[in-house]
């Protein structure tokens, strides 16, 4: 019988595109999400349940019915901006929610859990490519939040012998190569799908936000990495749990930065269409550059990126936000 994993925010960009590896690698996800941002026709393999996990009583329950054997967390809020105008929004969902997911967990003794983390821990880099050990000092309340649950985890550890792994995101892009999962964010600030739309007339232009940043370009520096290449990157995590692996940390992303004038270059020369562009100033919370090594998940648990290069990654975005069905 193939084991169980409970995917937490599995209706989500991330979540539904590791879902759907999961289902591929012979794995049993089981989707558990309050639809508060994720969507119904995202969540298509697998069990789906609907439910909050602010919801004890129903999170033990799924747990049990479905005899999960490990947990995956993507169930969070995770816009910079909107942490800064509602830290207690932050707190509440992605930090107390969370509590009560493990709280849930102890009860039923289910102890594998892999988390969502994110680059925003580590806050403005002191070098760069940025490896597992630098400092975590974020500088908004998002990535506080997602620092206080790696905490959480770390003492969970010690106390309860919860086993985890925090998987901390760069910056995620692309959609599922076979077309049937994308990102579809409500309202959407990601820049690769903002681009997307002004290349299909949707948006009338793109505003940069801050040209003066200390870059060759003067635009912010970031690394994209592909959602599948991500979703692969959970069920190796899941494999060293499950197969008694202790906690780890791993940086997930391309180890290459590109600038947001390069991301607009490359949908403008992969779409042949004009992209408008506004110069507009920084947005507040946005450090210059981020990289990051992930040479550690790379040694340690073989994990290579299929789609590394910035235009394999525009590439499937592009697709299906041209090709999306309505109903998307
Ligand atoms: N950008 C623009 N114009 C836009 C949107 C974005 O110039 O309309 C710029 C941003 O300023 C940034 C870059 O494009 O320099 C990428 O921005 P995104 O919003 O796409 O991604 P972020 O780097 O802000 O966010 C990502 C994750 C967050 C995570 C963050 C860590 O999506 O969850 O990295 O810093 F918190």
């Amino acid at each position: 019988m193939s084991e169980s994993v409970l995917v937490a925010g599995g209706a989500g960009y991330i979540g539904s595109h590791t879902a759907k590896r999961l289902a591929e690698r012979g794995y049993h996800p089981v989707v558990l999400d309050n639809l508060s941002r994720g969507h119904r026709w995202a969540a298509r393999w697998g069990t789906f349940v609907e439910a909050d996990l602010a919801d004890r009583d129903a999170v033990r329950q799924a747990l049990l019915e479905h005899r999960i054997r490990a947990v995956m967390h993507f169930a969070a809020h995770a816009y910079v901006g909107e942490s800064v105008r509602s830290p207690a929004a932050y707190y509440r969902n992605n930090v107390a929610n969370t509590l009560t997911l493990l709280e849930a967990m102890l009860e039923v003794e289910s102890d594998l859990f892999i988390f969502s983390s994110t680059c925003a821990t580590y806050g403005e880099p002191e070098q760069v490519p940025i490896p597992e050990d630098h400092p975590q000092n974020p500088i908004n309340p998002y990535g506080r939040t997602k620092l206080a649950v790696e905490r959480m985890l770390a003492d969970f550890g010690t106390a309860y012998g919860l086993r985890h792994v925090n998987l901390r995101y760069f910056n995620a892009a692309g959609a599922d190569p076979d077309g049937l999962l994308g990102e579809a964010h409500d309202p959407e600030t990601h820049l690769v799908p903002l681009v997307l739309e002004v290349a299909l007339g949707q948006r009338p232009h793109i505003a940069i936000f801050g040209t003066d940043y200390p870059t060759p370009d003067g635009t912010c520096v970031r690394d994209y990495i592909h959602v599948t290449d991500l979703a692969d990157a959970h069920v190796l995590a899941l494999e060293h749990l499950l197969g008694g692996g202790a906690s780890r940390s791993y940086n997930l992303g391309n180890g290459q930065g590109y600038s947001v004038r390069e991301v607009i270059e490359g949908v403008g020369r992969l779409t042949g269409r004009p992209i408008p562009v506004l110069e507009a100033r920084r947005r507040p919370g946005d450090p210059a550059v981020l990289v990051g090594s992930s040479d550690r998940i790379r040694t340690e648990l073989g994990w290579a990126p299929r789609y590394a290069a910035l235009d394999a990654i525009l590439e499937t975005a592009w697709r299906w936000h041209r090709d999306r069905p309505a109903s998307a």
